[in-house]
């Protein structure tokens, strides 16, 4: 059954491959414009307005195409709430805790606690605090291992154990070491809430070698840095073969929903403006081709245009000829950000996709592993988009 899912998917998304790989900030036009000339027209003469208000609204009067798309990549990637009413935890040693991330893991361990009422001893993976494990243990009476490499967060968590009497074994490792997988034991219940990239395909790899008894995994950025990122972990998902690179995993963390509107502000400069230099710089250079731009610092974008140029030009190495008036470009620069954030509309549909077939090649992996393993939802996506989880338990354990 997941292996069905995996390929079905992964089949539809190598199927629109340019529709979610291509990039509009950097090559324009995109390869799909040229099967889609109808609907680009649309994109292009509707407002920005529109592709920037939430909840996709521009889809209700967007071409066919586009909503037989959103409409097909939402069936692919539909994934059942496993959430059951949220373990109250405030006021349980959780005091300082902000309350997005108290209520995150209120509903992460309502599915955990159905379905694991009396663990042995549940290990807390990327602990922080350990405030996920300390409520899971308060509630089910089990002994808390928590795995975490900052001594400062292990301190604090040993102390608020103590105070609310959960029994608790901090052990501050890196837990992409095998010293951290050889602490897991037969008995386990792993859970990890949000452990990013490489954090947590150590954890799948170390659940499966131990052989632990269960499993409550929610994965958390997929595009930061390690050895296989963007690599299928399951033999289901390798057959499929589909290509995933960092821009792709890069769709999957774009703008949070919940951003402010400052932060949606200086964003959007910033691409404007980088797309106005890349404008200038293909003059000035005469390579009509993208040149990929470094991070700089945000108080750049308080300084004039020009001035910001100049610095941008001196920090790539290239020298700006004076007759090129940086704020020509300014225009250009906005009729680019325009047509991406069009194209951009349609290349978000398939995020939800892309993630979808992230999580079930780890949950296959585990399948393959021996493991029964279930995937879902634990909230709702306005409390984190991160809010798919695996649950996996051993099929020999009780
Ligand atoms: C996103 S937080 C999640 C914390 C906790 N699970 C939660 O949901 O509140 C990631 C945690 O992983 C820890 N961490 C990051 N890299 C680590 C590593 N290589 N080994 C152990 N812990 C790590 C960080 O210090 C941080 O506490």
């Amino acid at each position: 059954m997941l292996p069905d899912r995996l390929w079905q998917l992964g089949r539809y998304l190598e199927t629109h491959h340019a529709l979610w790989h291509d990039r509009a900030f950097v090559q324009r036009p995109v390869s799909w414009e040229a099967a889609e000339p109808a609907l680009v027209a649309w994109l292009d003469a509707q407002p920005t307005a529109l592709f920037l208000a939430p909840d996709r609204a521009w889809l209700a009067e967007a071409p066919p195409v586009a909503r037989r798309w959103a409409a097909e990549a939402d069936a692919l990637a539909a994934l059942p709430a496993l959430s059951a009413a949220p373990t109250p935890l405030r006021g349980f040693g959780t005091l300082g805790l902000p309350g997005r991330k108290l209520s995150q893991i209120e509903h992460f361990a309502a599915p955990v606690r159905d379905r694991w009422p009396r663990p042995t001893r549940i290990t807390d993976w990327c602990a922080g605090k350990g405030h996920l494990g300390r409520a899971l243990c308060h509630h089910t009476g089990a002994a808390l291992q928590a795995l975490e490499w900052q001594e400062a967060l292990c301190a604090a968590g040993r102390v608020e154990c103590e105070r609310v009497g959960v029994a608790a074994h901090f052990a501050c490792v890196d837990v992409r070491d095998a010293a951290a997988a050889a602490l897991l034991a037969p008995d386990d219940l792993v859970v990890a809430l949000h452990a990013c990239g490489g954090l947590h395909t150590a954890l799948l790899r170390a659940v499966v070698e131990r052989g632990a008894a269960g499993l409550a995994l929610a994965p958390c950025c997929y595009n930061q840095p390690s050895p296989d990122r963007g690599r299928p972990l399951s033999r289901a998902a390798a057959a499929v073969g589909l290509r995933i690179d960092d821009n792709d995993l890069d769709l999957l963390h774009r703008q949070p929903a919940n951003a402010s509107q400052g932060t949606l502000r200086r964003s959007r400069q910033n691409q404007h403006w980088r797309l106005a230099f890349d404008a200038l710089q293909r003059q000035a250079t005469g390579v009509d081709a993208y040149r990929p731009m470094p991070p700089f610092p945000d108080p750049w974008l308080a300084l004039p245009f020009d001035a910001f140029c100049a610095r941008f030009a001196e920090l790539e190495g290239i020298e700006l000829p004076a007759h090129l008036r940086p704020d020509d470009f300014l225009a250009e620069g906005e009729a680019a950000w325009r047509a991406t954030v069009a194209r951009d509309a349609v290349r978000s549909l398939f995020a939800r996709p892309l993630e979808a077939w992230l999580v079930l090649d780890r949950a296959c992996y585990l399948e393959e592993a021996g493991y029964a393993v279930e995937v879902g939802t634990f909230c709702d996506r306005t409390l984190t988009p991160r809010n798919a989880i695996i649950l996996a338990r051993q099929p020999t354990t009780p």
